[in-house]
């Protein structure tokens, strides 16, 4: 197939971004910020990720947390094939292989247990585990994740808490959630060994309810810049 005719200088699409197969670290690398979702109503679910896609940020998180969650992986996949999408707060070990039904493209975790890191092997889905403490690092290094959800990220203690791990574990890398919001993501991102960030903030539940995609999108517009401020500071 010959390739897409592209504008000169013009950024190359998600699709062209993504190698054959996916690293954790190539997913942190696709936009500064991951939205994190909590979808209430499957018909949110694709005018909803469509909005934060056209404001710029296509990789998605769909926590597990509502009835609807796996349905609206799914539809989002079929609807809006130009996203990434992920399949978070996955805490039993089938979450992986029902997260892989539903069509999710990498796994998210809060925390990690020898049975979640067997759980993704077997389903083939990339995994960003969460982790909190030195010890547990040290453990998800070990089973091989090079790249973790820090989470709370807020209430563990934020900045400082990257700054200390960047001294040990110089070359892991970190996406922190938890209390992440438009006011402090920059200066999370401004540290070397964050390279995205994850939050709520740029989807609302009254946006969401209301169907105010275009506030969702302006929210995700300027969360999409926060990038190139946060190496500019
Ligand atoms: C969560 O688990 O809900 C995420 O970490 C998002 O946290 P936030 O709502 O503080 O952004």
């Amino acid at each position: 197939m010959p390739a897409e005719r592209q504008a000169p200088g013009a950024r190359p699409s998600l699709t062209e971004r993504v190698p054959a197969v996916l690293s954790i670290r190539n997913v942190l690398s696709l936009a500064p910020v991951i939205p994190v979702l909590t979808i209430r109503s499957l018909e949110q679910a694709a005018p909803l990720a469509r909005a934060l896609i056209r404001g710029g940020l296509p990789v998605l998180e769909i926590t597990l947390r509502t009835d609807c969650a796996l349905q609206a992986i799914e539809a989002i996949r079929a609807a809006v094939p130009e996203g990434l999408i992920g399949a978070g707060t996955l805490t039993r070990p089938p979450d992986f292989a029902d997260a892989v039904a539903a069509g999710a493209q990498f796994g998210v975790t809060p925390g990690l247990t020898r049975e979640l890191t067997a759980a993704a092997r077997k389903a083939g889905l990339p995994l960003l585990p969460g982790i909190l403490t030195p010890s547990e690092l040290i453990e998800a290094r070990a089973a091989g994740f090079d790249a973790c959800k820090l989470f709370p990220a807020q209430a563990a203690g934020g900045l400082e808490l990257l700054r200390a791990l960047a001294g040990p574990f110089p070359d892991q890398v970190f996406c922190p959630t938890g209390g992440v919001t438009a006011q402090n993501a920059a200066e999370f991102l401004a540290l070397p060994n964050v390279p995205c960030v994850g939050g709520s903030w740029v989807a609302p539940q009254v946006a969401v309810e209301g169907r105010d995609w275009q506030r969702i999108e302006d929210l995700a517009r300027r969360a999409a810049a926060l990038r190139s401020t946060a190496r500019a500071e």
